[in-house]
Protein backbone atom coordinates (compact mmCIF):
# COMPACT_ATOMS: atom_id res chain seq x y z
CA UNK A 1 0.00 0.00 0.00
CA UNK A 2 1.02 3.67 -0.86
CA UNK A 3 1.36 6.24 1.81
CA UNK A 4 0.79 9.66 1.93
CA UNK A 5 2.23 12.95 3.88
CA UNK A 6 0.73 16.19 4.05
CA UNK A 7 2.43 19.27 5.72
CA UNK A 8 0.62 21.88 6.27
CA UNK A 9 0.79 26.17 6.97
CA UNK A 10 -1.56 28.33 7.73
CA UNK A 11 -5.27 29.20 8.73
CA UNK A 12 -7.88 26.68 9.21
CA UNK A 13 -9.20 26.66 5.54
CA UNK A 14 -5.75 25.49 4.75
CA UNK A 15 -6.31 22.81 7.32
CA UNK A 16 -9.44 22.01 5.45
CA UNK A 17 -7.64 22.05 2.03
CA UNK A 18 -5.38 19.44 3.54
CA UNK A 19 -8.69 17.13 4.60
CA UNK A 20 -9.58 17.47 1.09
CA UNK A 21 -6.19 16.48 -0.46
CA UNK A 22 -6.04 13.61 2.22
CA UNK A 23 -9.34 12.71 0.81
CA UNK A 24 -8.23 12.61 -2.94
CA UNK A 25 -5.33 10.55 -1.75
CA UNK A 26 -8.02 8.34 -0.21
CA UNK A 27 -10.12 7.86 -3.30
CA UNK A 28 -7.17 6.44 -5.17
CA UNK A 29 -5.75 4.43 -2.56
CA UNK A 30 -3.12 6.07 -0.26
CA UNK A 31 -2.91 5.43 3.28
CA UNK A 32 -1.90 7.92 5.53
CA UNK A 33 1.77 7.83 7.13
CA UNK A 34 3.22 8.92 10.78
CA UNK A 35 6.14 10.66 8.75
CA UNK A 36 7.81 11.49 5.70
CA UNK A 37 10.56 8.50 5.55
CA UNK A 38 7.49 6.36 5.41
CA UNK A 39 5.62 8.24 2.67
CA UNK A 40 5.56 7.66 -1.32
CA UNK A 41 3.96 11.25 -1.70
CA UNK A 42 4.69 14.23 0.41
CA UNK A 43 2.64 17.36 0.02
CA UNK A 44 3.06 21.10 1.31
CA UNK A 45 0.29 22.97 1.62
CA UNK A 46 1.73 26.51 1.92
CA UNK A 47 0.67 29.70 3.44
CA UNK A 48 1.90 33.24 2.16
CA UNK A 49 0.59 34.95 5.06
CA UNK A 50 3.78 36.41 6.25
CA UNK A 51 7.59 36.19 5.24
CA UNK A 52 7.75 33.99 7.90
CA UNK A 53 5.36 31.41 6.93
CA UNK A 54 7.12 31.33 3.68
CA UNK A 55 10.43 31.08 4.87
CA UNK A 56 9.26 27.93 7.23
CA UNK A 57 8.17 26.35 4.08
CA UNK A 58 11.16 26.88 1.91
CA UNK A 59 13.42 25.75 4.46
CA UNK A 60 11.00 22.41 5.02
CA UNK A 61 10.75 21.89 1.07
CA UNK A 62 14.72 22.07 0.70
CA UNK A 63 15.20 19.75 3.78
CA UNK A 64 13.66 17.12 1.94
CA UNK A 65 16.34 16.75 -0.96
CA UNK A 66 18.55 14.15 0.53
CA UNK A 67 15.71 12.01 1.15
CA UNK A 68 14.71 12.44 -2.42
CA UNK A 69 17.79 11.25 -3.13
CA UNK A 70 17.44 8.36 -1.12
CA UNK A 71 13.94 7.43 -2.39
CA UNK A 72 13.71 8.21 -6.11
CA UNK A 73 10.00 7.24 -6.62
CA UNK A 74 9.20 9.64 -3.70
CA UNK A 75 6.37 11.86 -5.09
CA UNK A 76 6.61 15.66 -3.48
CA UNK A 77 3.63 17.92 -4.27
CA UNK A 78 3.76 22.03 -3.41
CA UNK A 79 0.65 23.61 -3.39
CA UNK A 80 -1.58 26.29 -1.35
CA UNK A 81 -1.54 30.23 -0.82
CA UNK A 82 2.31 30.39 -1.75
CA UNK A 83 2.24 28.47 -5.50
CA UNK A 84 -0.80 30.65 -6.09
CA UNK A 85 1.63 33.43 -6.89
CA UNK A 86 2.67 32.73 -9.93
CA UNK A 87 6.85 33.99 -9.41
CA UNK A 88 6.86 31.50 -6.36
CA UNK A 89 5.59 28.98 -7.98
CA UNK A 90 8.33 29.67 -10.79
CA UNK A 91 10.83 29.71 -8.10
CA UNK A 92 9.92 26.86 -6.45
CA UNK A 93 9.32 24.24 -9.46
CA UNK A 94 13.02 26.41 -10.85
CA UNK A 95 15.15 25.70 -7.47
CA UNK A 96 14.12 23.00 -6.23
CA UNK A 97 14.60 20.46 -9.27
CA UNK A 98 13.31 17.76 -6.76
CA UNK A 99 9.57 18.78 -6.85
CA UNK A 100 7.32 17.18 -8.67
CA UNK A 101 4.37 19.05 -8.62
CA UNK A 102 3.57 22.66 -8.13
CA UNK A 103 -0.53 23.85 -8.25
CA UNK A 104 -1.96 26.40 -6.71
CA UNK A 105 -5.00 27.26 -4.46
CA UNK A 106 -7.69 27.77 -7.21
CA UNK A 107 -7.51 24.09 -8.75
CA UNK A 108 -6.30 22.10 -5.73
CA UNK A 109 -9.26 20.18 -6.79
CA UNK A 110 -7.46 18.40 -9.90
CA UNK A 111 -4.65 17.36 -8.02
CA UNK A 112 -5.16 13.68 -8.87
CA UNK A 113 -5.14 14.66 -12.16
CA UNK A 114 -1.68 16.27 -11.95
CA UNK A 115 -0.65 13.06 -9.87
CA UNK A 116 -1.66 10.59 -12.75
CA UNK A 117 -0.44 13.03 -15.63
CA UNK A 118 3.15 12.73 -13.05
CA UNK A 119 3.13 9.54 -13.26
CA UNK A 120 1.99 8.51 -16.67
CA UNK A 121 3.97 11.26 -18.14
CA UNK A 122 6.64 11.44 -15.72
CA UNK A 123 7.07 14.73 -16.47
CA UNK A 124 7.10 17.42 -13.77
CA UNK A 125 4.22 19.61 -13.36
CA UNK A 126 3.17 23.57 -13.23
CA UNK A 127 -0.11 23.71 -13.12
CA UNK A 128 -1.34 27.18 -11.77
CA UNK A 129 -4.60 28.10 -12.66
CA UNK A 130 -6.24 31.89 -12.39
CA UNK A 131 -9.88 30.97 -12.52
CA UNK A 132 -11.02 31.92 -9.49
CA UNK A 133 -14.86 31.44 -10.18
CA UNK A 134 -15.45 27.61 -9.55
CA UNK A 135 -15.92 26.34 -6.49
CA UNK A 136 -15.22 22.76 -6.73
CA UNK A 137 -17.86 20.29 -5.10
CA UNK A 138 -17.77 16.80 -4.99
CA UNK A 139 -13.90 16.30 -3.69
CA UNK A 140 -13.58 13.53 -1.04
CA UNK A 141 -12.94 15.01 2.50
CA UNK A 142 -10.73 12.97 5.30
CA UNK A 143 -11.56 14.64 8.13
CA UNK A 144 -8.53 15.12 10.68
CA UNK A 145 -9.79 17.37 13.27
CA UNK A 146 -11.26 15.34 15.74
CA UNK A 147 -14.53 16.14 16.98
CA UNK A 148 -14.54 19.06 15.01
CA UNK A 149 -15.56 19.56 11.43
CA UNK A 150 -14.67 22.11 8.98
CA UNK A 151 -17.32 23.58 6.69
CA UNK A 152 -16.44 25.92 4.00
CA UNK A 153 -19.31 28.84 3.44
CA UNK A 154 -17.35 30.73 1.24
CA UNK A 155 -13.77 31.01 -0.40
CA UNK A 156 -11.91 34.44 -1.28
CA UNK A 157 -12.05 37.37 -0.13
CA UNK A 158 -13.23 41.32 -1.57
CA UNK A 159 -12.09 43.30 1.50
CA UNK A 160 -8.50 43.87 0.46
CA UNK A 161 -6.86 45.14 3.92
CA UNK A 162 -3.83 46.78 2.23
CA UNK A 163 -1.52 44.89 4.64
CA UNK A 164 -2.78 41.23 3.18
CA UNK A 165 -1.69 38.73 0.75
CA UNK A 166 -4.96 36.67 0.74
CA UNK A 167 -7.46 38.68 -1.70
CA UNK A 168 -4.19 37.99 -4.58
CA UNK A 169 -4.18 34.92 -3.71
CA UNK A 170 -7.70 33.11 -3.02
CA UNK A 171 -9.13 35.65 -5.24
CA UNK A 172 -12.87 37.41 -5.10
CA UNK A 173 -15.37 35.97 -2.31
CA UNK A 174 -17.77 33.22 -3.74
CA UNK A 175 -20.70 31.86 -1.69
CA UNK A 176 -21.13 28.49 -1.70
CA UNK A 177 -24.64 27.87 -2.07
CA UNK A 178 -26.79 27.05 1.06
CA UNK A 179 -28.40 23.81 0.31
CA UNK A 180 -24.72 22.63 -0.04
CA UNK A 181 -23.80 23.88 3.41
CA UNK A 182 -26.97 22.42 4.84
CA UNK A 183 -26.61 18.86 3.08
CA UNK A 184 -23.06 18.72 3.44
CA UNK A 185 -24.06 19.69 7.63
CA UNK A 186 -26.85 17.52 8.29
CA UNK A 187 -24.94 14.56 6.65
CA UNK A 188 -22.31 15.49 9.50
CA UNK A 189 -24.58 15.53 12.16
CA UNK A 190 -25.83 12.46 11.37
CA UNK A 191 -22.91 10.39 10.96
CA UNK A 192 -22.93 11.03 14.82
CA UNK A 193 -18.96 11.36 14.93
CA UNK A 194 -18.68 15.27 15.31
CA UNK A 195 -19.40 17.65 18.19
CA UNK A 196 -18.72 21.58 16.65
CA UNK A 197 -18.99 22.19 13.22
CA UNK A 198 -17.35 25.66 12.31
CA UNK A 199 -18.22 27.55 9.14
CA UNK A 200 -15.34 28.91 7.43
CA UNK A 201 -14.85 31.99 5.66
CA UNK A 202 -12.16 34.97 5.55
CA UNK A 203 -15.00 37.01 6.54
CA UNK A 204 -18.07 35.00 7.07
CA UNK A 205 -19.97 38.12 7.40
CA UNK A 206 -20.75 38.71 4.68
CA UNK A 207 -22.01 35.48 2.92
CA UNK A 208 -24.50 35.84 0.12
CA UNK A 209 -23.24 39.45 -0.58
CA UNK A 210 -21.82 38.03 -3.83
CA UNK A 211 -25.05 35.98 -4.68
CA UNK A 212 -27.25 38.98 -3.65
CA UNK A 213 -31.05 37.34 -2.91
CA UNK A 214 -31.31 38.68 0.94
CA UNK A 215 -30.05 35.45 2.17
CA UNK A 216 -26.69 36.17 4.26
CA UNK A 217 -25.03 34.62 7.01
CA UNK A 218 -27.54 35.42 9.88
CA UNK A 219 -30.04 33.76 7.67
CA UNK A 220 -27.69 30.57 7.22
CA UNK A 221 -26.87 30.35 11.26
CA UNK A 222 -30.29 29.98 11.94
CA UNK A 223 -30.84 27.69 8.87
CA UNK A 224 -28.02 25.52 10.61
CA UNK A 225 -29.46 26.09 14.10
CA UNK A 226 -32.73 24.15 12.53
CA UNK A 227 -30.66 21.16 11.68
CA UNK A 228 -31.89 18.55 14.21
CA UNK A 229 -29.58 16.78 16.36
CA UNK A 230 -26.83 17.00 19.03
CA UNK A 231 -24.15 19.82 17.68
CA UNK A 232 -23.06 22.98 18.54
CA UNK A 233 -21.78 25.43 15.87
CA UNK A 234 -18.95 27.83 15.49
CA UNK A 235 -17.69 30.26 12.70
CA UNK A 236 -14.44 32.28 11.27
CA UNK A 237 -13.22 34.64 10.83
CA UNK A 238 -15.40 37.50 11.47
CA UNK A 239 -14.83 40.90 9.96
CA UNK A 240 -15.73 43.66 12.51
CA UNK A 241 -17.45 45.84 9.19
CA UNK A 242 -19.84 43.42 8.70
CA UNK A 243 -21.24 42.16 12.35
CA UNK A 244 -24.64 43.38 12.78
CA UNK A 245 -26.09 43.49 16.47
CA UNK A 246 -29.24 41.19 14.74
CA UNK A 247 -25.91 38.55 14.30
CA UNK A 248 -25.54 39.17 18.28
CA UNK A 249 -28.72 38.83 19.51
CA UNK A 250 -28.98 35.16 17.20
CA UNK A 251 -25.89 33.68 19.04
CA UNK A 252 -27.18 34.96 22.34
CA UNK A 253 -30.45 33.52 21.98
CA UNK A 254 -29.73 29.98 20.16
CA UNK A 255 -28.05 27.23 22.04
CA UNK A 256 -26.42 25.41 19.47
CA UNK A 257 -24.21 28.97 18.80
CA UNK A 258 -21.30 28.52 20.75
CA UNK A 259 -20.42 31.58 22.82
CA UNK A 260 -16.91 32.51 21.33
CA UNK A 261 -16.63 35.13 18.47
CA UNK A 262 -13.07 35.82 17.13
CA UNK A 263 -13.60 39.46 16.02
CA UNK A 264 -9.99 40.56 14.45
CA UNK A 265 -9.70 44.06 15.37
CA UNK A 266 -6.01 44.47 14.11
CA UNK A 267 -5.09 47.85 15.84
CA UNK A 268 -6.73 50.07 18.35
CA UNK A 269 -5.45 53.50 16.20
CA UNK A 270 -7.92 54.77 13.66
CA UNK A 271 -5.34 56.43 11.71
CA UNK A 272 -3.68 52.65 11.35
CA UNK A 273 -6.71 51.41 10.83
CA UNK A 274 -8.21 53.84 8.18
CA UNK A 275 -4.23 52.93 5.95
CA UNK A 276 -5.24 49.05 6.49
CA UNK A 277 -8.05 49.99 5.05
CA UNK A 278 -10.62 47.69 7.52
CA UNK A 279 -13.32 49.86 7.24
CA UNK A 280 -14.64 50.68 11.08
CA UNK A 281 -13.00 52.78 13.35
CA UNK A 282 -12.10 52.29 17.00
CA UNK A 283 -15.27 53.08 18.37
CA UNK A 284 -17.29 51.27 16.00
CA UNK A 285 -15.50 47.66 17.06
CA UNK A 286 -16.08 48.86 20.83
CA UNK A 287 -19.73 49.52 20.19
CA UNK A 288 -19.54 45.60 18.93
CA UNK A 289 -17.41 44.68 21.62
CA UNK A 290 -20.12 46.47 24.34
CA UNK A 291 -22.92 44.90 22.58
CA UNK A 292 -21.70 41.35 23.43
CA UNK A 293 -20.75 41.75 26.53
CA UNK A 294 -24.16 43.20 27.05
CA UNK A 295 -25.87 40.40 25.16
CA UNK A 296 -23.70 37.14 25.68
CA UNK A 297 -22.08 38.37 29.82
CA UNK A 298 -19.81 35.09 29.29
CA UNK A 299 -19.11 34.88 25.62
CA UNK A 300 -15.21 34.27 24.99
CA UNK A 301 -13.26 36.70 22.76
CA UNK A 302 -10.54 36.49 20.99
CA UNK A 303 -8.49 38.45 18.27
CA UNK A 304 -5.85 39.30 16.11
CA UNK A 305 -3.44 42.44 15.73
CA UNK A 306 -0.52 43.62 13.63
CA UNK A 307 2.01 45.72 15.46
CA UNK A 308 4.47 47.93 13.35
CA UNK A 309 2.33 48.62 10.17
CA UNK A 310 3.38 51.38 7.91
CA UNK A 311 3.34 54.77 10.53
CA UNK A 312 2.32 53.30 13.22
CA UNK A 313 3.46 55.60 15.51
CA UNK A 314 4.37 55.22 19.38
CA UNK A 315 1.03 56.48 20.14
CA UNK A 316 -1.12 54.57 17.71
CA UNK A 317 0.67 51.51 19.54
CA UNK A 318 -0.56 52.74 22.99
CA UNK A 319 -4.17 52.91 21.13
CA UNK A 320 -3.94 49.21 20.94
CA UNK A 321 -2.65 48.75 24.39
CA UNK A 322 -5.34 50.62 25.91
CA UNK A 323 -7.79 48.78 23.90
CA UNK A 324 -6.47 45.34 25.13
CA UNK A 325 -6.92 47.03 28.64
CA UNK A 326 -10.75 47.83 27.67
CA UNK A 327 -11.96 44.84 25.69
CA UNK A 328 -9.61 41.87 28.19
CA UNK A 329 -9.93 39.15 25.41
CA UNK A 330 -9.60 35.77 26.43
CA UNK A 331 -6.52 35.48 24.22
CA UNK A 332 -5.19 37.36 20.86
CA UNK A 333 -2.85 36.72 18.28
CA UNK A 334 -0.52 39.12 17.94
CA UNK A 335 1.52 39.57 14.77
CA UNK A 336 4.82 41.67 13.48
CA UNK A 337 3.60 43.55 10.11
CA UNK A 338 5.22 41.99 7.10
CA UNK A 339 5.47 43.29 3.68
CA UNK A 340 3.46 41.22 1.21
CA UNK A 341 4.27 41.19 -2.28
CA UNK A 342 1.51 43.29 -4.43
CA UNK A 343 0.02 44.84 -1.68
CA UNK A 344 -1.32 48.64 -0.82
CA UNK A 345 1.19 48.58 2.01
CA UNK A 346 4.42 47.24 0.24
CA UNK A 347 4.46 50.40 -1.05
CA UNK A 348 4.06 52.79 1.57
CA UNK A 349 6.28 55.24 3.57
CA UNK A 350 7.44 55.05 6.95
CA UNK A 351 7.79 51.19 7.18
CA UNK A 352 8.59 50.56 10.97
CA UNK A 353 12.25 48.94 11.69
CA UNK A 354 11.92 45.48 12.48
CA UNK A 355 13.17 46.11 16.15
CA UNK A 356 10.47 48.30 16.91
CA UNK A 357 8.16 45.79 15.43
CA UNK A 358 9.63 42.90 18.16
CA UNK A 359 9.41 45.21 20.73
CA UNK A 360 5.77 46.29 20.47
CA UNK A 361 4.88 42.83 19.85
CA UNK A 362 6.10 41.66 22.83
CA UNK A 363 4.93 44.26 24.96
CA UNK A 364 1.50 43.36 23.56
CA UNK A 365 1.84 39.67 24.66
CA UNK A 366 3.21 40.99 27.89
CA UNK A 367 0.26 42.80 28.67
CA UNK A 368 -2.06 40.34 27.34
CA UNK A 369 -0.98 37.66 29.34
CA UNK A 370 -0.83 39.63 32.67
CA UNK A 371 -4.29 40.36 31.69
CA UNK A 372 -5.23 36.49 30.98
CA UNK A 373 -3.45 36.02 34.61
CA UNK A 374 -5.93 38.59 36.25
CA UNK A 375 -9.13 36.72 34.52
CA UNK A 376 -7.63 33.68 35.53
CA UNK A 377 -7.45 34.97 39.31
CA UNK A 378 -10.58 36.52 39.03
CA UNK A 379 -12.43 33.11 38.03
CA UNK A 380 -13.38 34.49 34.46
CA UNK A 381 -10.74 32.54 31.82
N1 LIG B 1 -9.73 36.64 6.97
C1 LIG B 1 -9.31 36.57 8.29
C2 LIG B 1 -7.92 36.04 8.49
C3 LIG B 1 -6.82 36.71 7.81
S1 LIG B 1 -5.23 36.10 8.09
C4 LIG B 1 -9.55 37.91 8.89
O1 LIG B 1 -9.70 38.89 8.21
O2 LIG B 1 -9.63 37.95 10.09
C5 LIG B 1 -5.09 36.06 9.83
C6 LIG B 1 -4.39 37.22 10.44
O3 LIG B 1 -3.09 37.38 9.93
C7 LIG B 1 -5.05 38.56 10.20
O4 LIG B 1 -6.15 38.76 11.03
C8 LIG B 1 -3.91 39.52 10.48
O5 LIG B 1 -3.87 39.86 11.85
C9 LIG B 1 -2.68 38.70 10.13
N2 LIG B 1 -2.04 39.20 8.91
C10 LIG B 1 -2.54 39.27 7.66
N3 LIG B 1 -1.65 39.81 6.81
C11 LIG B 1 -0.54 40.13 7.54
C12 LIG B 1 0.71 40.74 7.24
N4 LIG B 1 1.01 41.16 6.01
N5 LIG B 1 1.60 40.89 8.25
C13 LIG B 1 1.30 40.47 9.50
N6 LIG B 1 0.15 39.91 9.84
C14 LIG B 1 -0.78 39.73 8.88
FE1 LIG C 1 -7.09 39.60 4.54
FE2 LIG C 1 -8.69 41.54 5.28
FE3 LIG C 1 -9.62 39.60 3.72
FE4 LIG C 1 -9.03 39.05 6.25
S1 LIG C 1 -10.63 40.48 5.53
S2 LIG C 1 -8.47 37.86 4.47
S3 LIG C 1 -7.29 40.39 6.64
S4 LIG C 1 -8.07 41.12 3.16
FE1 LIG D 1 -2.24 31.61 4.82
FE2 LIG D 1 -3.67 31.29 2.70
FE3 LIG D 1 -4.78 31.01 5.06
S1 LIG D 1 -2.17 32.88 2.99
S2 LIG D 1 -3.60 32.37 6.36
S3 LIG D 1 -3.21 29.74 4.23
S4 LIG D 1 -5.76 31.81 3.23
Amino acid sequence: MKKYYITTYGCQMNVHESEKLAGMLESMGFLSANSVEEADIVVFNTCAIREGAENRAFGNIGALKPLKKIKKDMIVAVCGCMTQQEEVAKHIYSTFRFVDIVFGTHNLHEFREFLKKREETSKRQLEISHDENSIAEQVPVTRTSGKNAWVNISYGCNNFCSYCIVPYVRGRERSRQKEKILNEISELVKSNKYETITLLGQNVNSYGNDIGNGYGFKELLEDVCEIEGDFKIAFMSSHPKDFSFELIDLIASNDKILKEIHLPCQSGSNEVLKNMNRRYTREKYLSIINEIRRKIPFCRLTSDFIVGFPGETEQDFEDTMNLLKEVKYNSIFAFMYSKRSGTVAEKMENQVPEEIKNERVNKLLALQKQIQEEKLSNGKS
